[in-house]
């Protein structure tokens, strides 16, 4: 059983869904903490740690971002305050003009267990950022992060088909297998 730090629902069900596939039992704590100004890997690290002071007991958390290559890298760690005060229809606007799309979306798990230094996993994926939003599934910039393979931007494609290859699960199947690896030591 792991424990998942979070206050985000979609972070909830995206990461229930992924667990299922490899086995392993999830339980979710939202336990609110203030993020340090830094990379997602320091945010990962302090809010693991955090976390397992005082629950006391092992846990995750994710600190996940868009980097757009055009933007130097923007909004990035900055991403969740982006979206809630600039939102894509505004990001779109920065984007106007621009040839170059990439985009990808990255995500750190941090794992920390009591009187231990905690561990992070990253996972990536890549895409582009659409010419306008398509879709209304998922969350934040999903309707904005076209997967040019699948012609579809993650706010079209369902939890189970963005889980196929979105940056969350390659940071929890990175996570995972390291964890279960563990057990067999
Ligand atoms: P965090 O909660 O500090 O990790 O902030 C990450 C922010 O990046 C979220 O609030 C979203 O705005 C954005 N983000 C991260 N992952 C995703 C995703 O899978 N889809 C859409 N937006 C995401």
């Amino acid at each position: 059983m792991i424990t998942f730090i979070t206050g985000n629902k979609h972070k909830v069900i995206e990461a229930e869904n992924i667990f299922q596939i490899f086995g392993v039992k999830l339980e979710h704590i939202d336990l609110g903490y203030m993020e340090p100004q830094g990379t997602l890997e320091d945010v990962a690290k302090f809010g693991a740690k955090y976390a397992c002071q005082e629950l006391n007991k092992p846990a995750i958390v994710e600190d996940a971002g868009l980097f757009i290559k055009a933007l130097n890298g923007f909004p990035g760690t900055y991403s969740s305050y982006v979206q809630d005060s600039l939102g894509n229809q505004n990001i779109l606007k920065l984007m106007e003009g621009i040839d170059d799309r990439y985009a990808e979306f990255r995500s750190v798990i941090g794992y920390c267990a009591p009187n231990s230094e905690p561990k992070v996993f990253l996972g990536r994926v890549k895409g582009q950022i659409a010419h306008e939003e398509r879709g209304n599934l998922g969350f934040a910039y999903d309707p904005l992060f076209l997967v040019p393979e699948v012609g579809k931007t993650f706010g079209e494609l369902t939890t189970e088909e963005k889980n196929q290859f979105s940056h969350r699960r390659n940071s929890l199947e990175k996570f995972i297998n390291w964890y279960v690896s563990q057990d067999d030591e």
